[in-house]
């Protein structure tokens, strides 16, 4: 199996957040892969600032990353029922580089959330965000992981034999897609 150059996304940026812990499950499930994780630490955007400095290094830092990986798996967290205003900001920033990073780019996408519905809503969001930008999207099996501060064991990794059956399905689709 040949090592794949995986970046993960995630759209919360707290350091136990579960999408994270759910991108390096993701980044397990894939086999033998050369992960990192991007960092969403970015100014908000603002046209002014842009015109003033051009785009933060640390933006350019980051499409650099999506456009260097093999594949990406963005996972976001639901937020009143759409996507975080972290992830948003990033994909914003990230199209205003001067070359597409995402295009043809194979990318997975899912979700981690309290509620029961795991961020599906979320999730669809981000689909319809990440059109624009054409990168081949592996569709499915869903991977929307509900009740999330419960669904990890001590060790990090998905307790349910479902979501693990289903993660590691459309990680191969994501493999399968470089
Ligand atoms: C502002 C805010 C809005 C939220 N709205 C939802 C929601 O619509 N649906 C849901 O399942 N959880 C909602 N939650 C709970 C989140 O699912 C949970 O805090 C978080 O996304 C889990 O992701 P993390 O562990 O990666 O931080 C909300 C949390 C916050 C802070």
């Amino acid at each position: 199996m040949a090592t794949i150059k995986l970046l993960g996304i995630s759209g919360a940026l707290r350091e136990g957040s579960t999408n994270r812990m759910l991108l390096k499950e993701a980044a397990r499930l894939a086999g033998d892969v050369d992960y990192s994780e991007a960092d969403l630490q970015l100014p908000l955007y603002d046209g002014d600032d842009e015109a003033k400095s051009g785009v933060p290094a640390r933006v350019e830092a980051l499409a650099k990353q999506v456009s260097e990986a093999d594949a990406v798996v963005i996972s976001t967290p639901e937020y009143n029922g759409a996507i975080s205003g972290v992830l948003k900001n990033a994909l914003d920033w990230v199209s205003r580089v001067e070359d597409n990073p995402w295009a043809s780019k194979p990318v997975a996408l899912m979700s981690a959330a309290a509620g029961r519905g795991g961020g599906n809503q979320a999730q669809v969001m981000l689909l319809s965000c990440m059109t624009n930008f054409a990168p081949r999207i592996v569709s499915g099996p869903l991977v929307a992981v509900a009740g999330s501060f419960e669904a990890f064991d001590d060790a990090g990794q998905l307790k349910g034999e479902m979501y693990v059956n289903n993660l590691t399905a459309l990680m191969e689709k994501l493999r399968a897609a470089v």
